[in-house]
């Protein structure tokens, strides 16, 4: 098959497309055609060899690990009628980036009917993740909700379900054409934050309300500058460091504006007993249309391409490979 291997950490063209064994499913195993394979902002970082979030592989490896496509082969005891149904799974093995890839029985769904290949494979896991965030975010109609990344994977989900619900949402993401994205959304407000000032432009055109929960995966000073726009007593969900920077506001601040902060991102890998039961209401939600993700795919044999966009913020939404 073919398949995107990484032999040394470095830059985003070290990712090299080529001719690897067919992987072979084992007991209690399917193999996939694999029609689609997401891929992570966090793997950007794995490749340059920085372990800053999961550890980091042994070379050679195919990175990912999200797939969706057809059942073409079985391995011994599972029952043969799997063979020819459409599947996602979080767990492709040797990895995501490939035309084929193994999956144990027990880690496999059944494709919602309705749902392309691209956009189950978007929801698997940054929908299970967002799911996840916004469980313990329990948002109200009464928020004011400021999103940042709000044209990213997990961001545009938030605000379709902010919106939904009935909240006001703020959404902040870098340059033009990702702010045009988020008010096609139906965001209240939406703001340019690569733009100096952009806290203040949020302040005014809330006229007299205040944010009241911010969901943030980017951290550093994006994250402080949202921090800041907290009304006294509200919350600060974070899940993710995009900027690969640091914030963690003073305790004592924290305590004098009664702010709660949550690490919801620690929190759920805290959890993992209720991964396949999210990734299964992500899939739901996204065929009765209530979380519609937008993808941004790119051929199997470009994900260097893709890499190099995905950490240059070139993208929107769900970056996802095509074999
Ligand atoms: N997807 C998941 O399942 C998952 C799981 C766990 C954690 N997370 C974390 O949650 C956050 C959002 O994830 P996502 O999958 O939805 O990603 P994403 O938002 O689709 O992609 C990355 C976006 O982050 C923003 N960003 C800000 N500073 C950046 C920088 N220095 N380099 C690259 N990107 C930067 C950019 O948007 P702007 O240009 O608008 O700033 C960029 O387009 C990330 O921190 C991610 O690591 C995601």
């Amino acid at each position: 098959m073919h398949a995107v291997v990484l032999y040394t950490f470095g830059p985003a063209e070290n990712l090299r497309y080529e001719v690897v064994p067919d992987p072979v499913p084992g007991p209690g195993q399917v193999r996939i055609a694999v029609k689609a394979a997401g891929v992570h902002l966090i793997e950007t970082a794995m490749r340059a060899g920085l372990a800053i979030g999961p550890p980091l592989p042994e070379l050679p490896a195919i990175f990912g690990g999200e797939v969706a496509g057809t059942v073409e082969s079985v391995g011994p005891g599972v029952d043969a009628d799997w063979i020819g149904r459409d599947v996602v799974t979080s767990a492709g093995r040797p990895g995501g980036y490939a035309e084929l890839a193994v999956a144990d029985v027990a880690a496999l769904h059944r494709m919602p009917g309705g749902l392309s290949h691209e956009a189950a494979v978007a929801m698997v896991v940054t929908g299970r993740t967002t799911i996840g965030v916004l469980d313990i975010a329990g948002l109200t109609t009464d928020d004011v909700v400021l999103v940042t990344s709000a044209a990213g994977g997990i961001g545009r989900l938030i605000v379709q379900h902010a919106r939904r619900l009935g909240a006001k949402v703020v959404a902040a993401a870098g340059g033009p054409a990702k702010v045009a994205a988020v008010w096609d959304l139906g965001a209240d407000h939406a703001v340019d934050y690569n733009e100096p000032g952009w806290a203040e432009t949020v302040r005014e055109s809330l006229g007299g309300r205040e944010v009241t929960v911010v969901l943030d995966g980017v951290s550093g000073e994006k994250a402080r500058a949202a921090f800041d726009l907290l009304a006294d007593g509200g919350r600060m969900i974070t899940f993710g460091a995009a900027s690969r920077q640091e914030f963690h506001p003073d305790p004592e601040v924290l305590k004098a504006r009664d702010v709660t902060m949550i690490d919801a991102l620690a929190l759920l890998i805290g959890s993992p007993e209720v991964m396949p039961a999210d990734e299964t209401r992500a899939l739901a939600a996204a065929a009765e249309g209530a979380l519609v993700p937008a993808v941004q795919t790119f051929p199997l044999a470009q994900a260097a391409t893709a890499h190099a966009a995905l950490e240059s913020r070139a993208t929107t939404g769900k970056v996802v490979l095509l074999p």
